[in-house]
């Protein structure tokens, strides 16, 4: 069976490879694990909390409609960081494909987190769609704003923990030439460098990063992995390295720093305004596939 659901998670296995799994916790709709071919792709802490009682620190945590912590938007600025989809529990739609197995969870007003819908108190309706691929795992979006007189303004963002053997060796490539708001310095410049490469916390936002643009996380020549983005301009590029991650209390191994790095494609610089009764759709698609180098333009 390609797909297993439980009281809290849904599990998806490939009909072609039994070691090749995704693992979703309802709460926050947050995939937790990814393997292929037996090989977990994500970082997951092992002090996440995994019972709803906060956001999952590690696979991928879902971000609406806020990122970060909005300190001027008269309604978002009322909502905790990143907003509610991560902290609210989603129902599981099904499944609407088999091979490759493909799953849809749902979020709106009405079922989300209601200490959160007090804060704001817009109409939405989200459906998340995930697809294992032999080779792949792609999550979309699909935003629905069900008013009929009000727009629905929104962040959209996939928080992907990526796992890697060690943060020292791994660089990020094909940002190269792009505008980078660097979150530390509060900064903003255009980046030279032909790759990230990390030697302390980093926080940044690449933004409006043409799709073309395929960011590949690079070791020793080699892509550990490949994220393809669609209407996902923006792309965060986080570690907390050792102070940062030392402060947070689910994050565990406290060295956990070095196996993971986050590439997180967003919609996240502007707003996405979308007008009574209209969509809006977004994902991004992860693999290995071949080093791909984008130069400076
Ligand atoms: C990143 C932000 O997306 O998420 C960082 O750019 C933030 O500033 C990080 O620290 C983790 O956020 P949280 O709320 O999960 O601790």
């Amino acid at each position: 069976m390609s797909v297993q659901e439980t009281e809290t998670e849904v599990i998806l296995t490939h009909p072609d490879n039994k070691a090749t799994t995704v693992k979703i916790l309802k709460y926050g709709a947050t995939v937790y694990s990814w393997t292929l071919a037996g090989q977990e792709q994500l970082w997951l802490s092992t002090a996440a909390h995994m019972d709803g009682s906060k956001p999952v620190r590690g696979g991928i945590p879902l971000v609406f409609p806020v990122f970060g912590k909005n300190e001027t938007d008269e309604l978002l600025s009322k909502l905790p960081q990143h907003g509610l989809a991560r902290n609210s529990t989603w129902e599981f739609l099904g499944q609407t494909k088999s091979n490759p197995p493909t799953i849809q969870f749902g979020l709106n007003k009405n079922i989300a987190n209601p200490e959160m819908t007090k804060l704001w108190s817009e109409e939405f309706n989200l459906i998340l769609t995930i697809e294992l691929g032999a080779d792949f795992l792609k999550t979309a979006i699909e935003i629905e704003n069900p008013s009929t007189s009000k727009d629905l303004k929104f962040n959209w963002l996939f928080h992907t923990y990526l796992r890697i053997p060690d943060i020292e060796d791994t660089m990020i490539s094909n940002l190269v030439g792009m505008k980078v708001h660097d979150k530390l310095l509060q900064e903003a410049f255009i980046d030279k460098h032909p790759v990230i490469q990390f030697h302390q916390e980093t926080d940044v936002v690449y933004e409006k990063v043409t799709e073309e643009r395929v960011v590949q996380v690079v070791r020793q020549g080699h892509p550990l992995h490949t994220v393809k983005r669609d209407n996902l301009p923006d792309v965060v590029v986080w570690n907390p390295w050792t102070e940062k991650s030392g402060n947070m209390a689910d994050f565990e191994p406290k060295s956990g720093f070095k196996e993971m790095v986050c590439i997180e494609p967003g919609y996240v610089t502007d707003f996405v305004t979308l007008q009574p009764g209209k969509k809006w759709n977004a994902s991004q698609i992860l693999s290995k596939d071949k080093l791909k180098y984008q130069a400076i333009q």
